[in-house]
């Protein structure tokens, strides 16, 4: 059953959150088990939603999926591979967008995948036509089914020369996992470099792939007849890191996240430097904090990596709320993701969204009608109120703010944010933040 979240606003969070695998990694490092021959061990895994997903698809596949009680390790053992039922698979409809994923390796252990309609955040439309194109280029043969696509390769995946026309994520990742076991050679240009897929190519490397990542977002594989297992470490979760940070900074608190990395976090830490956070970044993790006086106000592009991730923008708009002049947000990755601002502004922060791009480099949504370039004038004092979350980010920004405001606010739709952020309500009261957790009627 869902849950209520009532919060009484306005107590700083203080304190320790301990951040582990990147939700954006973990859950498709565990689809690469499916290419060995032999099992394969992830450690530092999260328990979030697509991690149940997609242990409940492998399942379905054959995978035997084990974990430790004690440390979360899973050991993942494709040697059995085999066929799921579409009706068992069917279960797993709107669930998530990892299942899309699982195309070339399912090919590759059984000939041919049945993925169900995919799930994942009402951020933008979300289309999928980058992950069939790149299939069919490598010979694959997709049919629109009820409940899913069906896809087979009758004469198996070979390489090609594939060009994206956005730095995709996850079609950089379908391009990877169908490329690695592919026959012969193919060349990515294109490619999303996000620290994610980097992490992604160190597990297929593990395995005996031979990818190399090219200056120019070039990424050439050389297809291999078989890969082994893998054991390893996934990379910590710089988005829920980034998050914990703009919490610290609205709640105007202090917030050690153990674990938050440096080197994948450099742009989102100059800009929290640039509007008057403090840190202090050490080996095993980086403190954020307010450092008493005012916000300062910027101007931001969200674009990929190395840019300015569009997963850190909406919990730094609840913090630009309290900066002090005018910001200006320019949201070049999705064309729909400031819907959140709608209850920001009923708890009285100053947003503008328009549909013009405010920003140096007009962007794919331009005269396009998408509102994507917000204005932010602050600082405004933020009021409780109802709230019902809308998306991952979103609605991890909905909490904060409501942490920050005065008086008290509801919020419904909380599972939405098991998605990514791990035990976020025992995080939240490890930090002191003062609410109650009931049962939505
Ligand atoms: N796009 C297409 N066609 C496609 C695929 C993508 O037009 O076939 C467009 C999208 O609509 C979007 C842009 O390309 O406008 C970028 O999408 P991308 O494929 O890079 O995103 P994704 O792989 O679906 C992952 C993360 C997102 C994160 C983005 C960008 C996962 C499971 N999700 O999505 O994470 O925002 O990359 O870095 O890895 C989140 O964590 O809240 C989240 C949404």
């Amino acid at each position: 059953m869902s849950s209520v979240l009532t919060i009484r606003g306005g107590v700083p969070l203080t304190g320790r959150v301990h951040v582990r695998g990147a939700k954006n990694l973990v859950p498709k490092a565990m689809v690469a088990a499916l290419l060995g021959n032999e099992p394969s061990v992830l450690r530092n895994v999260p328990e979030i939603k697509d991690v149940e997903v997609v242990t409940s698809l492998l399942q379905l596949h054959g995978v035997t999926v084990e974990k430790d009680p004690v440390s979360g390790d899973l050991t993942l053992d494709p040697t059995d591979a085999k066929t799921a039922s579409s009706t068992a698979i069917d279960a797993h409809a709107g669930d998530s967008r990892i299942p899309i994923l699982l195309c070339g390796p399912l090919i590759h252990a059984i000939g041919e995948a049945f993925i169900p309609d995919l799930g994942g955040c009402k951020i933008g439309d979300r289309p999928i036509d980058f992950h069939l194109d790149v299939l069919r280029q490598f010979g694959a043969v997709v049919e629109k089914r009820p409940g899913g696509i069906h896809i087979s390769a009758p004469k198996g995946l070979h390489g090609a020369k594939i060009s994206l026309p956005y730095p995709s994520v996850g079609a950089t990742e379908q391009v990877l996992l169908s490329a690695t076991r592919a026959e012969g050679i193919t060349e990515l240009s294109g490619a999303a470099t996000e620290p994610e897929i980097v992490d992604l190519i160190a597990v297929l490397q593990k395995m005996g792939a031979i990818i190399s990542v090219q200056t120019d977002r070039t990424i050439r594989i050389e297809g291999v007849r078989d890969l082994g297992g893998y054991n390893h470490r996934a990379l910590a979760d710089r988005n829920e890191s980034a998050s914990w940070a703009s919490a610290a900074l609205v709640t105007r608190g202090d917030i050690f996240v153990e674990g938050a990395s440096q080197r994948d976090m450099m742009t989102f830490l100059n800009t929290f430097r640039k509007v008057g956070g403090g840190m202090d970044i050490g080996d095993d993790g980086i403190r954020f904090y307010h450092r008493g006086g005012k916000l300062s106000p910027l101007v931001l592009e969200t674009d990929v990596h190395p840019g300015f991730m569009t997963d850190w923008q909406q919990p730094l708009v609840v913090a630009l709320t309290q900066a002090e002049g005018v910001s200006i947000v320019h949201e070049t990755v999705y064309e729909n993701r400031f819907g959140f601002t709608d209850a920001l502004i009923r708890m009285g922060a100053s947003i503008q969204v328009h549909r013009e791009c405010l920003g140096s480099v007009p962007c794919r949504f331009g005269q396009r009608n998408f509102r994507h370039s917000a204005v932010i004038s602050g600082p405004m004092q933020l009021k409780g109120t109802d709230i019902d979350v809308p998306d991952l980010r979103g609605g991890f920004s909905h909490l904060i703010a409501a942490l920050a405001a005065t008086g008290t606010s509801r919020v419904t739709g909380i599972d939405i944010i098991n998605r990514g952020y791990e035990r976020f309500t025992e995080k939240l009261a490890g930090l002191g933040a003062d609410f109650d957790i009931t049962a939505a009627k």
